[in-house]
């Protein structure tokens, strides 16, 4: 199956300009011979822009969030409509990040069915703390995260989200997870999705890795099967590096 490389730039860069500049490396850099979907999710404010530049190429587009509902009086947030409506394919939710702001298992829940109904693809961030894992708890706390997320979500939705196993403790630090851990909870991951939708929708769902990954690493988690592709921030930013793990796929 194709696999799925996703940049998340995260809160960079600062500047329009800069933005353009890695959208057009990007697109003069992708599409010779990678089989992978490169999705790229730029803050919101630079992707009408981005959504021009890769008019033509096979880059897509993600949100790195949304709103909850759908338009009306929610002062600051972008709606899945607004985002389709720009070209996005994808959004990130529950992303580490926000749940350290306070996004929990229930509200993106609620996020994912939204998104489903604007008919954009969810890309769901699931994972365990540095102590979380130190305390053994790393599939307790995954199984309560894949069932509080995907309450209430048919099997044949279940089977058009992507799930992202992105240990808290890997993110950003330069410590990816070792491949055999990371396929270990992988599996697991996909046997609890097995227990709420089926077997066939266990197999086919995407599950992506992220944490630390560089063009270094990419292939310890491109090689198998278990994982669909991955999701990229730090090195997503050097435009070079990105394109060199989505020719890895
Ligand atoms: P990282 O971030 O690649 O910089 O660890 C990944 C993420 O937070 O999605």
């Amino acid at each position: 199956m194709k696999k799925i490389i996703v940049a998340n730039w995260k809160c960079n860069p600062q500047t329009l300009r800069e933005a353009q500049k890695m959208f057009l490396e990007l697109k003069q850099g992708i599409g010779r011979g990678e089989k992978a979907e490169a999705v790229v999710c730029p803050p919101f404010v630079y992707l009408a822009r981005a959504a021009e530049i890769f008019k033509g190429s096979k880059i897509k587009l993600g949100g790195q969030n949304c709103a909850l509902t759908e338009g009306g009086p929610y002062t600051g947030e972008i709606s899945a409509v607004m985002l389709k409506n720009l070209g996005a394919k994808y959004v990130i939710l529950g992303h580490s990040e926000r749940r350290a702001i306070g996004e929990d298992n229930v509200l993106i829940n609620q996020k994912i069915k939204n998104v489903l109904k604007g008919g954009l693809t969810p890309i769901v961030c699931l994972g365990e703390t540095a102590q979380q894992k130190q305390n053994n708890e790393t599939f307790l706390i995954l199984e309560q995260q894949v069932r509080e997320v995907l309450q209430k979500i048919t099997s044949t939705q279940v089977g058009k989200i992507i799930l992202a196993y992105e240990p808290i403790w890997a993110i950003g630090g330069g410590q990816s997870c070792p491949a055999d851990f990371a396929l270990t909870v992988a599996l697991f991951i996909r046997k609890i999705i097995s227990q709420i939708a089926n077997p066939t929708i266990a197999r086919r769902v995407s599950l992506l890795y992220g944490g630390s990954v560089d063009s270094a690493n990419a292939e310890d988690y491109l090689k198998t099967e278990i994982f669909s592709g991955l999701l990229v921030g730090g090195a997503s930013l050097k435009i070079k590096e990105f394109l060199k793990i989505a020719s890895l796929t």
